[in-house]
């Protein structure tokens, strides 16, 4: 490597500079990852639960890490927009995807999807899982679950539910429960669930599945009607909240887990930092405050790994797509 061509003023460079000293280009190269700030990806709208988990994880992170993370909303296509987007960016280090189960059902979703879950990416780790919940405008006249499957029967085909797009959980958790409750529902989709929550304030759609990182102070403020979690067991944001499958939907159970993932060749040095970093940053107390408040749930140190992630995908994958396939919901 030929030294960088050093015109020397002592005053500006200091003795060393003058003696060529530290000015080498693999001078820069001391300095290890990451030297400017790091992007991650997030797939929906600002404001929504991906995003919330997101900002408030770059805090954390970016001080275990020593740089800012500059968290950028890349919309569209229920987060094949946003996956697309990373599996194609440079593999230097410097871009980073959060996604959650989207990333999973996407190939049985698209019939033309642009990237490979299992084979475009380097895996980080796991993040936090995020259980969801059944709500409704809050004129919707049905008041509990029994209510709502009756007022869903009377009125067949004009009620609506609003969701993320294909890819997106709420879509997929209002898959299942129409498949539960034999009834069809209107869909309307929003590119994200937090365009989709002001729908529902705002009393333009009628019911919306959402995790409890968002819906959690809405319920509990009385700003939507609540029917259930969609846990198997109840959950300690909510205690005194019913399940869906105790009140009658057997075996309901929809449960958001979240990725980070880097575009394919990432240099390992980044990722690895990267892994250390956030499992210092998940047990930062103002973090780990807000996430239980919020309802999400730390994951066992066995996902926060890159094989953890790799491995859970896999099985993923192949859970959710004959499901899927068998309901016959496809985007080209
Ligand atoms: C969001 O962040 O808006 C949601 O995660 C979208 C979704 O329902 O998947």
């Amino acid at each position: 490597m030929r030294p960088v061509p050093v015109i020397c003023r002592a005053a500006v460079f200091g003795l060393l500079a003058c003696a060529g000293i530290g000015l080498w280009p693999a001078a820069a190269g001391a300095q290890t990852w990451p030297v400017r700030p790091i992007t991650l990806v997030v797939p929906f709208a600002a404001g929504g639960p991906t995003d919330v988990v997101a900002r408030a994880l770059s805090v954390p992170l970016g001080k275990a890490l020593g740089q800012t993370i500059v968290v950028e909303n890349k919309l569209g296509a229920g987060g094949t927009v946003a996956a697309t987007t990373v599996a194609r960016a440079a593999p230097d280090g410097y871009t980073f995807l959060i996604h959650h189960n989207g990333m999973a059902t996407a190939p049985a979703l698209y019939r033309k999807l642009p990237f490979n879950p299992l084979t475009d990416f380097e895996y980080v780790s796991q993040v936090v899982d995020v259980p969801m919940t059944l709500v409704a405008r809050k004129d919707l006249p049905a008041r509990d679950l029994p209510e709502l499957l009756a007022y869903l029967k009377a009125n067949r085909d004009k009620v609506n539910l609003a969701h993320a797009g294909l890819g997106a959980v709420s879509h997929l958790c209002g898959m299942v429960f129409r498949q539960a409750v034999g009834v069809d529902l209107t869909t309307v989709p929003y590119q994200g669930t937090g365009p989709a929550m002001l729908a529902l304030l705002g009393g333009q759609v009628d019911l919306l599945c959402d995790q409890t990182t968002q819906t959690t102070p809405q319920i509990k403020s009385g700003a939507v009607r609540f029917y259930g979690v969609t846990t198997a067991q109840r959950i300690k944001a909510l205690p005194d909240a019913p399940t869906l499958a105790e009140q009658g939907l057997k075996g309901f159970e929809v449960m958001v887990w979240h990725g980070i993932y880097a575009p394919k060749s990432t240099p390992r040095e980044a990722t690895e930092k990267f892994n250390t970093a956030l499992r210092t940053a998940l047990k930062d107390p103002a973090f780990a405050t807000r996430m239980a408040e919020l309802g999400a749930e730390q994951v066992p140190d066995a996902k926060l790994t890159p094989d953890g992630l790799r491995n859970w995908l896999k099985q993923e994958i192949d859970r959710w797509g004959p499901v899927i396939k068998s309901a016959g919901v496809y985007a080209d």
